[in-house]
């Protein structure tokens, strides 16, 4: 089938010989990581989205209440003719909420490591948006790209949903934070959706739902390891463990071991010790002082703070600093 006229999607994703190199390197550490972005394979995507409507898991409608509350205050961010420029666009589910309103966007840009999803979402929303450019970017956004020339009359509003700048270590969350001030014009900004400090318990219920479908999203990263490389790992031989570091102030995701293991991968000899834990995400929660030093740090000033009315999550709006 061919593309919708008004859809480019631009291929630039990484190669499965990158993924095995990654792999290997994190599993080859003490102790052993994998990054959070393999979680978004097909099947990882799918889960997340599931994770997104669970009773526990709060930021997903939250913050879609926010923007819900502020849409108008949001669709005067754009000029006419502008470009919303979306990182980790997923689903593009809460996006829909500033297409519908926002009616000087005329270039719609969702950015993805997650190839399936993106090219699902992006031709949905092509057929919905008649109006609309949609270029899609299949990209590892932690690596260095160009997002094509988008020939506008207006302004870019970048837009981070999530709490995903949360699965980055705060200097690679100030890395990211740089790079996008760096691609800002005056005119321009970004809007980042970040989950707040809160009691412990919340979020912890949060990481660790009653369904279990956190702990298969988590999982998911051995069923994807044992495909990709062809060896036999089974997801019954792991288990999903989350907690929340105060000190660090962040959700830790681990697997664990729960036997002795042996595995080659690529001629690398990769053991695993009974109750070894492997880290797969972080989840760093802010404060709006926290976050706002860092976006200041990296040539960002704070304009708008839109929260809910229990302070749960934050949707912040920066522009770059000047002068
Ligand atoms: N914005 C959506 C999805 C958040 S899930 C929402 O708020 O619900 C995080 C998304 O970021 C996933 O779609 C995942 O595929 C994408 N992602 C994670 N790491 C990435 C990376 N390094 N480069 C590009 N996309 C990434
Ligand atoms: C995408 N990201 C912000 C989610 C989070 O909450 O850190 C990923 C996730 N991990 C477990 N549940 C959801």
């Amino acid at each position: 089938m061919e593309a919708p006229e008004n859809l480019r999607i631009v291929d630039m994703k990484p190669k499965v010989a990158q993924f095995r190199e990654e792999i290997i390197v994190g599993l080859l550490k003490t102790p052993k990581e994998i990054s959070p972005k393999f979680f978004y394979d097909r099947t990882g995507s799918v889960l997340f989205d599931r994770i997104t409507e669970l009773e526990e898991y709060y930021p997903t409608r939250t913050e879609r209440m926010i923007l819900r509350n502020n849409i108008d205050d949001i669709c005067s961010l754009f000029q006419d003719g502008s470009a919303l420029v979306e990182y980790g666009s997923g689903g593009s589910s809460k996006t829909t909420e500033i297409l519908d309103h926002c009616s000087g966007i005329s270039t719609y840009v969702p950015l993805d490591i997650s190839a399936a999803q993106l090219e699902e979402t992006a031709k949905r929303l092509s057929e919905r948006y008649h109006h609309l450019k949609i270029v899609a970017l299949c990209v590892d956004y932690t690596t260095k790209f160009e997002i094509p020339f988008l020939h506008l009359t207006g302004n870019i509003i970048a837009l981070f949903l999530g709490s995903t700048i949360g699965n980055f270590e705060p200097e690679d969350a100030s890395a990211f934070l740089w790079n996008v001030m760096d691609m800002l014009g005056p005119e321009d900004g970004v809007i980042i959706g970040v989950d707040l400090k809160k009691d412990p318990a919340i979020l912890e219920a949060a990481y660790n739902d009653s369904k279990g479908i956190t702990a298969r999203f988590n999982l998911n990263l051995i069923t994807r390891i044992a495909k990709e490389f062809g060896v036999g790992l089974d997801t019954d031989d792991f288990r999903h463990v989350a907690f929340y570091n105060r000190k660090m102030g962040r959700i830790e995701m681990h697997l664990e071991a729960l036997k002795d293991m042996e595995v080659t991968l690529d001629r690398n000899v990769i053991k695993f010790r009974k109750g070894e834990l492997i880290q797969t995400e972080n989840s760093y929660k802010y404060d709006q002082v926290e976050f706002e030093k860092m976006a200041n740090r990296n040539g960002l000033s704070l304009e708008k703070a839109w929260k809910d009315p229990r302070g749960y999550f934050g949707l912040f709006f920066l522009r770059k600093t000047q002068g």
